[in-house]
């Protein structure tokens, strides 16, 4: 009788358990939450989401669901959280990726992806409403494929990684009304209140350092139904992830209520962070009184030079194993790049590409431009064979080829060292809003560079050497305005496995061959197609999927071909062109680029004919063109995943070297 009374209780407990607190000052021995991946609770009582694992995530739950309905059908109660969190990121000045608080109808986000998917979704169930993923996020990184608006923002995300609105992290003073940014990779702790006005739909963020009480101005206050979008029950808590570069981002307390004013924390008794800085600088206001002993301050000086000479040593580390003997020509030390970026600093940061960050920099002995980029990679194995292949390919000279200088290894990252492009990428030039800097026979003249350096990979260097990943984006200009192909080679590390989830990243959708995703054999003319794509990207001065365009428009191939059958093939040309164009030109281009991008790799040219036709040495051949028809092109199965997202389908590929042939 006792036995069933007490279950009954529960069950009404839970049922109608419609008031839900509970605070955590701090975690230690901390009871009800669910722990995955790299989340763990430190023995200082933190709860640390990810650590300095590269490319991982962690996701911590209450967990107890909530329910957040007193009817299932029925609105989203009020409910409010507070939490203080700190982000201590690799290098002062970046770490990947941020942190969420999430509501989700599950606890287990295990198929969630980390990057910049935050470990909240992965590339298939992204902006899809059986999610029932709401999520605040902190995010420290830009990412292009998250309409990102600047590496350090608060965005609301809805079932998508996609933020349907962000702002820049930061606080309204309540002493002057002015608006104050907060670095989110500061180290430093700052607290975050989330509160849901059921009644008026509104969802309030607001931000401010630890030791402030709260802003009496939101940061964000977006008005908002959730009722689709959460379930009768949810469960709460945090989801966070790393990527080419990792972050501690921890959670020191958390505080959370249904139905009321949330629990402040207690903030004397959140616990500590593991970190030197902020305990170094009250040790030093307390020396600051022993002055007069001045003994010990010369010990304490004495060991922060020892402890100072010893962070350097760390920071300069490399790895240099003995098969690295016979390539220590083209080996930079990592002391070197570092001083020629400045330590990496963000504003010598150019960009962030598929691989990983490019930075510019000086070499300080040469006072040589180089552009250096980062590519992580965990594992070792294959490290040997890639680098052999990069310093081979390092030998490769052709003037529509980015130089290769040579490289840096360190404990998980490879840096490669290319020789610096003043004009930088093409796609900068061709997508920018506005009017166009590029006169068509610039872009006639790049095409045929590329074409001449694609031709020299495919078939005049002793070996053949497959790009992979022929765009506009891998395109760079040098300062005769001379296209060059860069990164070529790149895509070779990734399948000697080095990074988890995207282990067989090859490419970038909308310019993969189709037949990759049936035979998984990189073949010669699946750069062919790759450069099909790239022609119609010049002439036409957009991207090859654009979902803003009206849908016969948005699949740049079909667009083209459909044109080119009505006998309107000009009309897809960049209107931005104006009439600055040589048609015959311009036909030729597209026609080309139709022709490259043939559904049937057989039908494909080579380089060597592609030139041909570019030189005009021989007329183009237009019967094969009558064979295209919409249903065979190759972006047919591309819709709905998002273009210019990497492709992590798994299409592992032959050596990129043949040898011997
Ligand atoms: C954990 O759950 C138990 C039972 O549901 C509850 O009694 C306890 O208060 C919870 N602890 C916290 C910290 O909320
Ligand atoms: C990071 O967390 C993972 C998972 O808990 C663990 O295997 C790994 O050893 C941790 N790394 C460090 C340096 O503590
Ligand atoms: C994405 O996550 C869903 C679960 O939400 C899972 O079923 C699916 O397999 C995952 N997809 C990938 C590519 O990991
Ligand atoms: C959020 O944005 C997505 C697309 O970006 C849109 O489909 C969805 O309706 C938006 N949700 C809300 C609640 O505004
Ligand atoms: C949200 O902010 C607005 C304006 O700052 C305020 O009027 C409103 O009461 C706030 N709502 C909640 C739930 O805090
Ligand atoms: C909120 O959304 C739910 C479900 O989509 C709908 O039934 C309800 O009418 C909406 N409420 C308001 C006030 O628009
Ligand atoms: C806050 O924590 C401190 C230290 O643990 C404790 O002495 C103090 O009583 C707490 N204050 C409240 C209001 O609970
Ligand atoms: C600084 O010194 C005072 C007294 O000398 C002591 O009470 C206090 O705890 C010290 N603070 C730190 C951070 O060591
Ligand atoms: C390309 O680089 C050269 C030399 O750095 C410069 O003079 C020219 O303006 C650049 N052109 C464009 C379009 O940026």
């Amino acid at each position: 009788m006792l036995l069933k009374i007490s279950i009954w209780s529960l069950i009404v407990k839970l049922a109608f358990s419609a008031n839900y607190d509970f605070t955590y000052n701090g975690f230690k021995g901390a009871t009800n939450l669910s722990l995955d991946s790299l989340a763990a609770l430190t023995s200082d009582g933190l709860l640390m989401l990810t650590n300095d694992t590269y490319h991982g995530k962690g996701h911590a739950f209450f967990s107890v669901p909530i329910q957040f309905k007193k009817s299932p059908a029925g609105k989203v109660i009020t409910f409010s959280t507070l939490f203080v969190f700190a982000i201590v990121p690799e290098y002062t000045e970046f770490g990947n990726h941020g942190l969420a608080f999430v509501l989700s109808a599950s606890e287990d986000l295990s198929h969630a992806w980390g990057e910049y998917y935050l470990g909240l979704l992965n590339e298939t169930n992204n902006g899809k409403p059986s999610n029932n993923i709401f999520a605040v996020e902190l995010d420290i990184t830009l990412n292009p494929e998250n309409e990102d608006i600047n590496d350090n923002h608060v965005g609301i995300d809805i079932n998508s990684i996609i933020s349907n609105y962000s702002t820049a992290a930061g606080f309204t003073s309540d002493d002057d009304g002015q608006f104050k940014n907060l670095r989110l990779i500061s180290g430093e702790p700052m607290q975050v209140w989330i509160e849901y006005d059921g009644l008026n739909m509104q969802l309030n963020v607001t931000l401010s350092p630890l030791w402030m009480p709260k802003p009496k101005t939101a940061l964000l206050s977006y008005t908002i139904n959730l009722s689709s979008i959460i379930l009768d029950r949810m469960y709460v808590g945090f989801s966070a992830s790393t990527g080419m570069a990792y972050a501690y981002q921890y959670i020191l307390g958390w505080s959370f209520k249904t139905d009321g004013k949330v629990p402040e924390l207690n903030i004397s008794s959140l616990p500590r962070l593991p970190q030197t800085t902020t305990a170094s600088k009250d040790k030093l206001k307390n020396i600051s009184t022993w002055l007069p002993i001045s003994l010990s301050v010369f010990v304490l000086m004495a060991a922060a030079g020892a402890k100072i000479i010893m962070v350097r040593k760390e920071m300069f580390s490399e790895l240099r194993e003995d098969w690295e003997l016979d390539f220590e020509l083209h080996r930079f030390s990592y002391k070197q790049l570092y001083k020629a970026t400045r330590g990496f600093k963000h504003e010598y940061l150019l960009g962030v590409g598929g691989f990983g960050r490019v930075y510019r920099g000086v070499l300080p002995d040469t006072k040589v431009e180089v552009a250096i980029k980062r590519v992580c990679h965990e594992s070792r194995q294959g490290v040997r064979e890639f680098v052999a292949e990069i310093v081979s390919l390092g030998q490769l000279q052709h003037r529509n080829l980015v130089p290769l200088l040579g490289y840096c290894r360190r404990e998980g990252e490879l840096i490669l060292v290319y020789e610096y492009m003043p004009n930088r990428s093409l796609d900068k030039l061709l997508f920018c809003e506005g009017k166009s800097t590029l006169s068509w026979s610039q872009r006639f003249w790049i095409i045929k560079g590329v074409a001449s350096g694609l031709l020299y990979l495919h078939e005049d260097w002793e070996r053949v050497v497959i790009h992979r990943d022929v765009k506009a984006s891998n395109v760079l200009l040098d300062g005769d305005m001379n296209g060059r192909l860069g990164d070529f080679g790149l895509a070779r590390l990734y399948d000697h496995g080095g990074v988890p989830q995207t282990t067989h990243l090859a490419g970038t959708v909308g310019y993969l061959a189709p037949e990759l995703s049936r035979t998984c054999r990189v073949k010669t003319s699946s750069d062919v197609f790759a450069f099909g794509v790239f022609l119609l990207e010049i002439a036409c001065g957009r991207r090859p999927i654009d979902r803003e365009k009206p849908e016969e428009q948005q699949v740049l191939i079909d667009w083209v071909s459909a044109n080119w059958r009505k006998g309107t093939i000009l009309e897809t040309r960049d209107e931005r062109l104006g009439e600055e164009y040589v048609a015959e030109e311009l036909e030729l281009v597209l026609k080309l680029g139709l022709l490259c991008s043939h559904p049937l790799p057989t039908a494909r040219p080579n380089m060597r004919r592609v030139t041909q036709l570019l030189h005009g040495d021989i007329p183009i051949p237009d019967p094969l063109l009558n064979q295209l028809n919409t249903k065979d092109s190759a972006f047919v199965k591309y819709e709905g995943s998002n273009a210019y997202v990497m492709s992590f389908t798994s299409i592992s590929s032959e050596s990129l070297l043949f040898t011997g042939r």
